[in-house]
């Protein structure tokens, strides 16, 4: 394919498989915010905005790696768990490698747009009575009892397509600011984000490609009502406590217990960085302040500007800082939020004289 050596596949060698499965994900935007860059009074601050990949979040990149290994494997039935985003990447790459796609969902708990992705790719759509984690427990049921192939961050294969988000990042900043950025600030579900890019850059430190102190502080941010990741941090423990009950209008990270906090955990530690908890208003106003700027997310995404709003103010990130906030899904994947965050339409006559008036 004509694709080869750009997006994630251009980082092959850092990839346990050669191109196969593909809809020309990754390669995605690092861009500058001013306003946010003034507010929030960093020296550089920039947003990798993940939303711009093929089915709209970063899950593509994971996607691409884990089905292709899947369609080598010769598995028939491939599965995931989701809050959305893994479902509606995990059907259309199934749908692209003519394998049958089975998602489990929260019922009544996912934004519509990704719900949308799943049944137009064609996958069987199981609305499940439970949260995420306990999708998440039963779809690994099937999976260790043969029933389906996981695909799930739990797979390690997802999580080496999602290292290149660290790469380009390294390599984006290097081209705008002269310098790998001091830390990445990142909205945190089951971490399998956190898990990866430190991955990434453990790797290039052990090729001697980067130094130990140019690394980025890994920076975790989660919904005050799903935060189980962030209690871990702050009482340092080194096992995260699975919350039965959680409740945030981003969605997307509304997850009582990361399946990928024992190797996140580490991340976040040994690269300085920290985890905090932001509220469902600061994630909304984040949303709104991306959007003034041109910039599109989904409630999860802008937990990553509420979160560094907050560190600033609690004086943990320094103004000499350079900054990039991981944007992790688009706007139009939850249109109910973003016009509940957005203006309201103005109903008007049809008639030029009547939208004049109204003007007035
Ligand atoms: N942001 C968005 C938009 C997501 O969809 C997710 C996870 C995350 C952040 C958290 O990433 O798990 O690597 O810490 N969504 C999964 C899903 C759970 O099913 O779509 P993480």
């Amino acid at each position: 394919e004509d694709f080869e050596g750009t997006g994630v596949w251009r980082y092959d060698d850092a990839l346990p498989v050669e191109m196969g499965v593909t809809i020309q994900e990754g390669n995605t935007p690092l861009y500058e915010v001013p306003e946010l860059e003034a507010e929030t009074g960093v020296e550089h601050l920039h947003v990798k905005h993940e939303g711009m990949n093929p089915t709209g979040s970063f899950k593509d990149r994971g996607m691409t790696v884990g089905v292709q290994v899947a369609s080598r494997l010769g598995v028939d039935r491939l599965a995931c768990a989701s809050t959305g985003n893994t479902s509606a990447a995990l059907s259309a790459y199934g749908a692209r490698s003519e394998l049958e796609t089975l998602v489990l969902l929260p019922a009544g708990k996912v934004a519509a747009g990704k719900v949308a992705q799943a049944s137009l790719h064609g996958a069987r759509i199981l609305e499940v009575d439970g949260n995420f984690d306990t999708c998440l427990d039963i779809v690994q049921d099937l999976a260790m009892s043969g029933h389906v192939y996981l695909l799930n961050s739990l797979n390690p294969f997802r999580l080496e397509g999602q290292k290149t988000i660290g790469l380009e990042i390294l390599e984006q900043c290097q081209d705008r600011t002269g310098a790998y950025p001091d830390r990445i600030v990142l909205p945190v579900g089951n971490a399998g984000n956190t898990s990866a890019l430190y991955k990434a850059f453990r790797e290039l430190v052990q090729s001697g490609a980067l130094d130990e102190s140019e690394v980025p502080k890994l920076t975790g941010v989660q919904a005050e009502g799903a935060a189980p990741m962030v209690e871990a941090v702050e009482e340092g423990n080194d096992e995260i406590r699975r919350w039965d009950h959680v409740e945030t209008r981003a969605t997307a990270i509304r997850i009582g217990n990361p399946v990928n906090a024992p190797k996140a955990l580490p991340g976040i530690r040994e690269t300085g960085g920290t985890a905090v908890a932001v509220s469902d208003d600061e994630i909304t106003d984040a949303q709104r302040s991306l959007a003034e700027e041109g910039v599109g997310v989904e409630p999860a995404s802008a937990a990553s500007i509420a979160g560094l709003r907050k560190l600033r103010d609690q004086g943990v990130v320094g103004s000499d800082e350079n900054v990039v906030c991981l944007t992790t899904g688009h706007l139009l994947k939850d249109p109910e939020e973003a016009a509940a965050a957005g203006s309201d339409p103005e109903p008007v006559p049809g008639d030029t004289e009547g939208v004049l008036d109204h003007l007035e």
